[in-house]
């Protein structure tokens, strides 16, 4: 049997710096209901992360956000000091309740939360910082600007942005280098098809968020099925190797709060779609996706 290993997504260097393997671990689902307070199983969410090293995952992602604070807490109990990890962090989005998400772009708070998760993470420097979201209610330079100041002063060492279209990457690039860009991304939702063009050609990375997401293509009989069936995997599996064939640029970071579900997610970095499956589901995750948009 083949050991199921990240290393076999591939491997990107995030700002030409840092290299990881391109199967990444999204660590939202760590927490309560709504993204907020602890785990219903905290046991589970730990042993979750401590097999992500185990499984040559070295790229995850989380944000102040989360909780709040909580996925970053219990990143640093599981895998301090990181080893050969990056851990990739956010911050611009405050939060009042469950599943309630309000921009809040600052600069003063901006720095404050990148010190803030600097101290949470236990780190010196935070390898990836984002920009969770523009806030469009603060002039965007001033968010760019405290995104500059923080890598001036070596709180953070990549910076990157999230939800955000071609215009806004192209004015970030003018106050500081962008490393990565996460917008939401799948088989069956193509609205950031330009960005990550953008983003192919200047060899920056993008994180796809919702990765597994594959709509009425998993259902029986589907394309995806079939193609599932023939690789004796999942259909998710198949929407996580379609994603990572995409471009090589390309790092999802699915997420979960169960190792089952983990390793049968990093195990489709094994799966090798031919040209032909690419191609078929391609076609049919952009009709689907053009059938929902009208
Ligand atoms: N930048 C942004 O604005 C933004 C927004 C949302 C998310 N994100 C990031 O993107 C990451 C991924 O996004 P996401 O969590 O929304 O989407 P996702 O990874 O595509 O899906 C996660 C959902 O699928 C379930 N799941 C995972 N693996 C599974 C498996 N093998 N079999 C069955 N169910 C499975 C999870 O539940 P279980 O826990 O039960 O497995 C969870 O409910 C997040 O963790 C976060 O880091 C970013």
């Amino acid at each position: 049997m083949t050991s199921i290993s990240s290393a076999q997504s591939g491997t990107f260097k995030i700002g030409g710096d840092i290299q990881i393997n391109r199967l990444g671990f999204g660590a939202m689902r760590i927490t309560g209901p709504g993204i907020w307070g602890e785990p219903a199983d905290r046991p589970e969410a730990l042993r979750t992360l401590k097999r992500l090293p185990e499984l040559d995952v070295n790229f995850v992602d989380t944000s102040d956000a989360y909780g709040p604070d909580v996925s970053e807490e219990l990143i640093r109990e599981a895998l301090h000091p990181y080893r050969g990890m990056l851990i990739a962090t956010k911050g611009g989005l405050t939060r009042t309740g469950p599943d309630v998400w309000t921009p809040l772009g600052r600069p003063e708070y901006l720095i404050q939360e990148a010190y803030k998760s600097r101290r949470r993470l236990g780190v010196e420097s935070i390898d990836l910082w984002q920009l969770h979201r523009i806030d469009p209610k603060v002039p965007r330079d001033e968010q760019f600007g405290a995104i500059k100041t923080l890598l001036d002063l070596g709180v953070i060492r990549n910076a990157g942005l999230s939800e955000v279209s071609v215009p806004e990457i192209e004015a970030a690039s003018r106050v500081f280098k962008v490393a990565t860009v996460q917008n939401r991304y799948n088989l069956v939702d193509r609205a950031s098809e330009d960005v990550l063009e953008y983003c192919e050609r200047r060899g920056i990375g993008f994180i796809p968020w919702y990765p597994l997401a594959a709509g009425d293509l998993a259902r029986p009989e589907s394309l995806l099925d079939k193609v599932a069936k023939r690789h004796g995997a999942a259909p998710s599996q198949i929407a996580l190797a379609w994603v990572l064939k995409r471009s090589p640029v390309m790092l999802p970071i699915p997420g979960t709060s169960k190792v089952k579900h983990l390793e049968e997610n990093v195990a489709a970095a094994n799966i090798k779609l031919s040209d032909e499956d690419f191609a078929s589901l391609d076609r049919q995750g952009k009709q689907q996706a053009m059938a929902a948009a009208s």
